[in-house]
């Protein structure tokens, strides 16, 4: 039926009668075009041929010309020939990782995560009925002793099959702004090699980094400094943190077989992301050109990198007798441990204590892929969006709480 359909295409368009797909009639939408203003005042249109595109159903791997940018600019950013990696262009990394979860991880499965990680990926993990694992991590990221030790001491008949899938944040890592620095990511490719473990690299805070030099990633050294075996690595993009979160526009890259697997489990579960999303970021990037895009995100970054130099400050002025934290190196979080002899656990401390006078804080427990039982005297901070007066309060608020409960 394949080669029929493929012949057929082929014939001239008046000889063709297509009766066969279930799309609704275009000519019966409304929007003809979009228009998008931007900060600066510029109008950015998607364009009426675009819009056309864009208000049909679209492929698995989401809209041509934005897959071609985000193909074209990750092997530019990442230094990898195009032609050894596919690209796919998704609905924003947390579905994503759930699509890939799903895809790649079974009933039951034990799956490497960094600890502590981002909640979105446990969540999705557990609810696939898979068992995260704790890879022990500390303030230069994942210690790949602490990963070559699970993986060797593994034992099949106490804990079911050895993991198989490494899911990793390597980048100002949400909950602790830590990056994973380069020299381990050499070696934790040369663990997940031997132990035959695909590597997720979950990286939207890759471009936030605060070093004048960004880390080089999974994807890359993978490329660059192959160990042998080498694992594959699926690398996980956002526009998220760059250009619109609720745009749900993110890109996938790694082996194209792999990437053509996700194709089709996209195609059978959600069909694709918003086309129309798509469109319009393509438009805006497009309209910024590589390097354009690139000089954003060093705006973005060096946005964020303001704040963390106040955090820090703020961190010593007010938290330096009752706490102990690392510099966050990228992305929007800090991630501090209340210490003194006397503490246990946190969470009783930030929900009865900070959040009633409205000190909004993390408590770290739901961080860690095993849980702490009621043991974890960490604190998420995120400094995204409050302002300086507001960091000024939360801070001094929160010293002035914690030592309180100290005495
Ligand atoms: C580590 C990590 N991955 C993924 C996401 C979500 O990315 P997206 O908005 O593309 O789904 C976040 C956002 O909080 C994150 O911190």
């Amino acid at each position: 039926m394949k080669g029929a359909i493929a012949s057929a295409a082929k014939l001239p368009r008046d000889q063709q009668q297509h009766l066969a797909g279930g799309k609704p009639n275009p000519t019966t939408f409304p929007i003809v075009d979009v228009e998008l203003k931007m900060r600066d005042g510029a109008i950015v249109a998607i364009g009426q041929e675009a819009t056309t595109v864009a208000n049909d159903y679209g492929m698995p791997f989401g809209y041509p010309p934005l897959r071609e940018w985000c193909h074209e600019f990750t092997s530019i950013a990442q230094s990898v020939p195009k032609t050894t990696f596919e690209t796919s262009v998704a609905a924003g990394s947390l579905g994503t990782m759930f699509l890939a979860f799903d895809l790649f991880v079974d009933r039951g499965d034990c799956v490497l995560c960094d600890a502590p990680t981002f909640t979105g990926a446990l969540t999705p993990l557990r609810t696939i009925g898979a068992v995260p694992v704790d890879v022990a991590t500390d303030g230069d990221g994942v210690i790949p002793e602490a990963l070559e030790a699970v993986l060797s001491g593994w034992d099949e008949a106490k804990s079911g099959k050895r993991p198989r899938v490494f899911y990793t944040v390597p980048t100002g890592g949400n909950p602790t702004g830590i990056s994973t620095i380069a020299e381990r990511k050499a070696k934790v490719l040369e663990i997940c090699g031997k132990y035959e473990v695909l590597i997720l690299e979950d990286d939207p805070y890759y471009f936030l980094q605060f070093t004048p030099e960004l880390v080089q990633s999974y994807f890359s050294l993978a490329h660059a400094a192959p160990p042998t075996p080498c694992p594959p690595v699926l690398r996980f993009d956002s526009f998220a943190k760059l250009l619109s979160a609720g745009a749900r526009v993110s890109w996938l890259s790694g082996p194209k077989e792999l990437v053509a697997l996700f194709d089709c489990f996209t195609m059978g579960t959600i069909g694709h992301g918003s086309i129309f999303a798509q469109a319009a970021l393509n438009a805006v990037v497009r309209n910024m050109g590589f390097d354009g895009f690139l000089a954003h995100t060093r705006e973005v970054c060096a946005f964020y990198k303001k704040r963390r130099d106040v955090v820090l400050g703020l961190a010593q002025k007010y938290l330096s007798a009752t706490c102990e934290w690392k510099d966050p190196m990228a992305g929007m979080f800090l991630w501090l441990k209340v210490t003194g002899e006397t503490v246990v656990d946190v969470t009783n401390l930030v929900v009865d204590k900070m959040l009633p006078v409205g000190v909004f804080v993390v408590p770290g427990g739901p961080f860690f892929p095993v849980s702490r039982k009621g043991r974890c005297p960490y604190i998420r901070i995120s400094y995204s969006m409050a302002d300086e007066t507001e960091l000024e309060n939360g801070f001094r608020r929160m010293g002035e709480i914690i030592e309180q409960s100290l005495v």
